[in-house]
């Protein structure tokens, strides 16, 4: 049976990136039955629709979701951001956003392995808060971060979970800022502590937020598992993409575990309007993002094989390096 994937190729270079993406899985032989979805910055600016109740609907019926990049500079920040990539990871309670990070930090020899498991559905991304006089002298605006227990506890045992099946040190570090947001901080010490005790054979770490920063430049091979919140996950994987050869290697994966709808996978990178229809986008992003959809729908044979290639891609064209990609897993 071919799994049924919905596309949201989006804007600037991510219909670009999803071309070269699913000719590799498809070079890979993976059976994919493939519906395009005409999401992004151009539809809304188009139409209007960001994502309605009943495409969302549509989505569901999937079996994963893979999505380009969206975005584009003629629509205000937030409305693509919160209206379409928000609302999935929180409709279909992708509660995992799994970024694994692989290569070598510049000034060091050897490569590290590592993966961070960023909660997705809570913390300051809920858009709890408001503003009060707005424009005036007086203004006040408050975003409030929200943590629940169900939710911290479900991203740090999908880390522990991934832990005992990685080949790696068989380690998770939890990251937050525990010296400072000592309501939220306690909250996840104590959830990532109830969980650590379920997983004897797992060992544990603790760095604060600002000190894991150097440590992603310093000394990433500390690194195993990571798990932290939200807005401390977007940040410091963008700095994970940056000490593992650049945003244009980093995949993602935004997981429903639960499996209760399908999941979606997109790179780190965004849509880089500046360079979209020359060529230079990287498309390795988007096919580790597709190899990490294929090791979701059990195909982790060919999301190896495409990994393999990636690391001997090389550089080029967009359609160069996918060419290239796709000709290796074919054999
Ligand atoms: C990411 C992106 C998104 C995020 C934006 C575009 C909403 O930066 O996937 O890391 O902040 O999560
Ligand atoms: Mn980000």
């Amino acid at each position: 049976m071919a799994h049924r994937i919905a596309v949201i190729g989006g804007d600037g270079i991510g219909p670009e990136v999803t071309t070269e993406a699913l000719k590799v899985v498809r070079a890979a032989g993976v059976a994919i039955d493939t519906t395009d979805f005409d999401l992004g910055g151009a539809r809304y600016l188009r139409d209007g629709e960001v994502l309605s109740d009943a495409t969302l609907e549509a989505l569901r019926g999937f079996d994963a979701i893979l999505l380009g990049a969206v975005g584009t500079p003629e629509v205000p920040p937030g409305v693509i951001e919160r209206g379409l990539l928000l609302k999935m990871r929180f409709e279909l309670d992708l509660y995992v956003n799994q970024r694994p990070f692989v290569g070598t930090a510049p000034g060091h020899s050897q490569p590290h392995d590592f993966v961070v498991i960023r909660e997705n559905t809570e913390g300051p991304y809920v858009g709890e808060g408001g503003v009060l006089r707005k424009g005036t002298p007086h203004e006040v605006a408050t975003q409030g971060s929200v943590n629940t227990r169900m939710g911290a506890e479900r991203a740090i045992r999908y880390a522990f979970e991934l832990a005992t099946q990685r080949d790696g040190a068989k380690h998770v570090t939890l990251v937050h800022k525990t010296n400072v947001l000592t309501f939220a901080g306690d909250l996840w010490q104590r959830a990532f502590d109830a969980v650590a005790a379920e997983y004897p054979g797992i060992g544990t770490a603790y760095n604060h937020v600002d000190a894991a920063c150097i440590y992603f430049v310093q000394d990433p091979h500390r690194y195993d598992v990571v798990v932290t919140d939200n807005l401390f996950g977007d940040i410091l994987t963008d700095l994970g993409g940056a000490v593992s050869g650049g945003i244009g290697l980093a995949s993602s994966a935004n997981l429903n575990p639960a499996r209760t709808g399908p999941s979606m996978f997109e790179p780190v990178h965004g849509s880089a309007p500046d360079i979209v229809g020359t060529g230079k986008a990287n498309p390795t992003a988007a096919v580790l993002s597709a190899a990490l959809m294929l090791d979701f729908l059990g195909e982790s044979a060919a999301a190896d094989r495409i990994r393999t290639a990636c690391d001997e891609a090389g550089a080029g064209t967009t359609t160069e390096i996918g060419d290239r990609i796709a000709a290796a897993v074919a054999g």
